[in-house]
């Protein structure tokens, strides 16, 4: 049997902004910081970013909660902000073409949708290129990304200034409408971020149009900015509907996902793993194991566990084992998001018919 490290799957954040973030009620006497846009604005966004902080920034449709995509206790502080129930992928935000070939994978008809509509409110889900550095907490561990090159220059600045993959949803809280003013970002997020970066009203106020560019057709998961005619005067016909998925659960009209979910049985709420099991652990107190056994957080920090997550189901489902016992998890923070993903997990599936299995 597969014998993994017992230790977190990836490296904490070395920047050490969670430290400052986590320490004596620093993060609820800070105040908001609005900042009018300026190469020193940019500069100080991209700083804060790549330091692992959130940073609010306009787009051409609403304002984005951005996190560095490539670090998952960034990318697990967008959720922890929003008050998210549960992990739903996010679209990555690149500067150009180039920056976005380097995280996903292209077709022809993909480069000409990027051709014709990027920069601007056009998100396509592609295959996620393999080794691709953007944490498996982006993409909800599934095999397919969501990238999307804006048009607002300020968006532009900020992604260029930083360097990587920006990942952001809309700069609200859960079940709240989509920000389209500083000052509603503010009402929402204003101690949760670092920085908002003030640009006014956005043009479109509605999010970007989703496409699914994995199969044989584009296919409209979400209707945004662009709309269906736009996208038939560039492929010549009009992009299919979204499929319902069996699997899941649409999160609001208009929006389907498949969900990744490991192949072997999942046992929750486990104190120790039975013979022949993989183990997924959390915290300190961890029964030792000599089968395959990961633990999300050693120290038992929910962030680090969220930024765990995926990957590591991934890992001891290709473990060999025959079915997977997972520790319990505490039903609090990003804890209720990460048990939502496992009870999914654990739950009875019906089969997947192949064309919608895209984890
Ligand atoms: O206009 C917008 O798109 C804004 C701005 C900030 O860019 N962003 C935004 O993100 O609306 P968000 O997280 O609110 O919506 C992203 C949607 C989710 O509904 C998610 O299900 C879908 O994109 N999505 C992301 N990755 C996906 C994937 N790999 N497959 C299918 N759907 C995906
Ligand atoms: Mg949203």
């Amino acid at each position: 049997m597969v014998s993994l490290p017992s230790s977190s799957v990836s490296p904490v954040n070395p920047s050490g902004a969670d430290q400052r973030r986590g320490s004596l009620g620093w993060r609820n006497i800070r105040s908001v910081r609005i900042a009018q846009p300026s190469p020193a604005t940019i500069e100080d966004a991209a700083r804060l970013l790549l330091a692992g902080e959130l940073v609010a920034f306009p787009t051409e449709t609403v304002y984005g909660l951005g996190a560095d995509a490539t670090q998952g206790r960034a990318v697990a502080g967008i959720y922890e902000a929003k008050g998210r129930p549960h992990f739903n992928p996010l679209i990555a935000h690149v500067a150009g073409l180039a920056e976005a070939e380097a995280i996903a994978v292209f077709n022809e008809g993909a480069r000409r949708l990027a051709a014709a509509f990027w920069p601007g409110g056009l998100t396509m889900v592609l295959a996620a290129r393999e080794g691709s550095p953007v944490s498996s907490l982006v993409t909800a561990g599934l095999a397919t990304i969501a990238v999307r090159v804006p048009s607002h220059p300020v968006a532009l600045d900020l992604l260029r200034a930083t360097g990587r993959p920006v990942a952001a949803p809309s700069a609200n809280r859960s079940g709240h409408v989509s920000a389209t003013t500083a000052a509603h970002v503010a009402a929402d997020l204003g101690a949760e971020v670092a920085l908002i970066i003030d640009s006014g009203p956005t043009a479109y106020g509605v999010e970007s149009t989703i496409l699914d560019m994995t199969g044989e057709a584009p296919r409209l998961l979400r209707p945004g900015a662009i709309t269906a005619e736009d996208i038939e005067r560039v492929t010549g016909s009009r992009p299919l509907g979204a499929v319902a998925d069996p699997v899941s659960v649409p999160i609001a009209p208009g929006q389907l996902e498949s969900h990744y979910a490991p192949a072997i049985p999942v046992r929750l709420d486990a104190t120790s793993p039975r013979e022949g099991e993989a183990f997924l652990a959390f915290g300190p107190y961890a029964p030792a194991y000599d089968g395959p056994l990961l633990n999300l957080s050693p120290r038992g920090d929910l962030r680090e566990a969220a930024a765990n997550l995926f990957a590591a189901l991934r890992r001891l489902d290709r473990s060999g084992a025959r079915g997977l016992a997972v520790m319990p998890i505490p039903e609090r923070g990003l804890g209720v998001a990460i048990n939502d993903r496992l009870r999914r997990a654990a739950a009875p599936r019906p089969t997947i018919p192949a064309a919608t299995e895209r984890a």
